[in-house]
């Protein structure tokens, strides 16, 4: 097969090349690319390599960030992420980490449960007297935001400047200069200082204050790692979530026998979120490089070479999942790596990811009757331009009637 330029989102436009990666896995596990800026990459695609080198943090570096960069030259945003958690490795990354967590126990996820119903509810009753939504716009963008600034403690009247910036800042739109996506991400940064300053004086039972309080081992977060942490949870909790969301209800349009068991028995619903993860995979890939030399299935790569993991890939090995192109909500994908596979950055956000979809899940197979695609050519909706994350830009829907909620 041609090889395929997968550092470009032009390549997804038309979706996920699922073909070439499957060559890959069989004849080319651990293969060289050529790449515009870096010379190249070593494309990592099975399941097995992935969850290796996700878990040898002491060999592979998530410095200067974990992103795969395109063609463009590296830029202001590209050195402000290398303080990212994301970005950072042991000891600094532990250290950073266990002062987050004091902030994302499971005790506050699950205090968020009433909050992530009622915003449901009513997302839901927004679009309720109409017989059909654009679900990207009305409904998938709005949850995840709304939770995030819950958690945060961004108070109401501030909510639509948040998510202009982080559009701005993160979002997939090309209409926005570089310049115009730095500004945005400058007055967030403004934003969280003020946060800060207020909750110097009364603090509240929010995540911000709980990270201004924490220290372990005599250290807390300085004003700078917050700022950073803030625009972080902004981008990796909705821009994620969404696509999870959005992607998820199509596929469960296209298999109208998935979507009709989940209605006959919602308890199912937990186990079909693992499947549509594994099976939509909405983050595609992060960025490794190992520290020394080393070996990668029998592969020997450099010191410093860029190691891209493509959990797009390893979610549909057939090494690990039966008839991996086949979506079953009944099936076991406990094994999927679309939070990460394993190792100390998976996903800090995988139970709020979790509980949210499960409340959106159940609205949409228990309140939509007569749910269908208002499109002719499900191949023909628009996608993110993103080698980052996979998902649509417009979903058009419609409906016979929409149920009150319970
Ligand atoms: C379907 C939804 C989501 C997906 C698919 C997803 C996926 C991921 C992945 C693949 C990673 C990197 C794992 C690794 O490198 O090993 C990650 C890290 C992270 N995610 Fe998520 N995520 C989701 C939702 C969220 C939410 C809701 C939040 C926050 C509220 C969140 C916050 C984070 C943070 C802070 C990290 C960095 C952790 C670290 O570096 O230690 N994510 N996520």
């Amino acid at each position: 097969m041609e090889p395929l330029n997968l550092w470009s989102a032009a390549t997804y436009d038309r979706g996920v090349p699922y073909e070439y990666f499957r060559y890959l896995r069989d004849s080319k596990p651990v293969v060289w690319q050529e790449h515009p800026r870096w010379g190249g990459f070593w494309s990592v695609t099975r399941h097995v390599d992935v969850q290796r080198v996700s878990r040898d943090s002491e060999c592979f570096s998530s410095q200067p960030n974990p992103f795969l960069l395109e063609d463009q030259p590296p830029s202001t945003y590209d050195e402000a992420t290398s303080g990212m958690l994301i970005s950072l490795d042991p000891p600094d990354h532990t250290k950073m980490r266990k002062l987050i967590n004091r902030g994302f126990t499971p005790r506050r996820v699950r205090d968020l449960e009433g909050r992530i119903q009622a915003t449901v509810d009513r997302l839901v009753d927004q679009v309720s007297n109409r017989r059909g939504c654009e679900m990207v716009g009305d409904i998938a963008v709005e949850l995840p935001l709304q939770v995030i600034a819950d958690l945060v403690g961004v108070p109401e009247e501030d909510r639509h400047q948040i998510f202009h910036w982080t559009e701005v800042t993160f979002g997939f739109d090309e209409r926005f200069s570089p310049e115009e996506r730095h500004q945005a991400s400058v007055d967030m940064f403004a934003y969280a200082d003020r946060m800060c300053e207020i909750r110097k004086n009364e603090p509240h039972d929010d995540l911000i204050s709980v990270l201004m309080e924490a220290e372990v081992d005599g250290e807390s977060l300085n004003q700078l790692q917050i700022d950073v942490f803030f625009m972080l949870l902004q981008n990796a909790g909705s821009e994620t979530t969404r696509n999870l969301i959005t992607t998820g209800t199509l596929e469960l349009i296209r298999h109208p026998e998935q979507m009709q068991m989940l209605r006959d028995d919602p308890s199912l619903i937990p186990n079909a979120i693992e499947e549509l993860l594994r099976y939509t995979t909405p983050v595609m890939q992060f960025v490794r490089r190992p520290r020394y030399d080393t070996v990668v299935g029998d592969q020997e790569i450099k010191a410093g070479d860029p190691v891209v993991l493509w959990y797009v890939s390893a979610n549909r090995d057939e090494r690990v999942f039966d008839n991996p192109n086949t979506l079953d909500i009944t099936r076991d994908a406990s094994q999927h790596v679309s939070f990460g596979a394993g190792g100390p950055h998976f996903c800090l956000g995988a139970s709020l990811a979790r509980l949210e979809s499960r409340i959106m899940f159940e609205a949409i197979v228990d309140r939509f009757d007569g749910l269908e695609l208002d499109v002719d050519d499900p191949d023909s909706l628009p996608r993110l331009h993103s080698n980052l994350i996979d998902g649509y830009a417009e979903l058009p829907l419609r409906w016979r009637a929409v149920k009150p909620a319970a």
